[in-house]
């Protein structure tokens, strides 16, 4: 598992994204320890609704769940021009996210959350795909972020 996380945190600092897997950037999620989190009870946590979500404070975040073989949610709304931190889990084995035609690439451990902020510059859509092997529908695991301007 060391190893593992190794590669996950060098796997996204060379792609130029930074997760906070021991939650030093600030992110308070329920339910998640220390950048911990136990993928049987993701249901007790934000990960339940998986989306895109305004905070209090004016923040956007969005929880992404990555389970054979889909990620969810489907498609991914975010507002253009806005800082929006996503996290993501596995729900079951290990995942890779990568959003095709950005830097963002990282690796998705069950009872990990890997968490990044971003900003979308512009309107459009973009996949997300799995580029970790994790079985037979590996290929197919195909989702969709759109950046829309105006909230999500
Ligand atoms: Cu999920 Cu490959």
């Amino acid at each position: 598992m060391v190893v593992l996380l190794f590669v996950a945190v060098l796997a996204s600092f060379v792609s130029g994204t930074y997760p906070s897997l021991t939650g030093e950037s600030g992110h308070h999620v329920a339910g998640v320890r220390n950048g911990r989190v136990d993928p049987r009870l993701l249901g007790a946590t934000p990960f339940a609704t998986p989306g895109t979500r305004q905070n209090a404070d004016g923040t956007y975040e969005a929880f992404v769940v990555a389970r054979a073989f889909q990620f969810e949610p489907a498609v991914l709304k975010v507002p253009a021009g806005q800082p929006v931190t996503i996290h993501v889990t596995s729900a079951d084995v290990m995942h890779g996210l990568m959003i095709v035609g950005t830097n963002i690439n990282t690796t998705v451990i069950p009872g990990q959350v890997s968490s990044f902020t971003t900003t979308f510059r512009r309107e459009g859509t973009l996949d997300v795909i799995c580029n970790e092997y994790c079985g037979s529908g590996h290929h197919g695991m195909i989702s969709r972020l759109t950046v829309e301007v105006g909230p999500p």
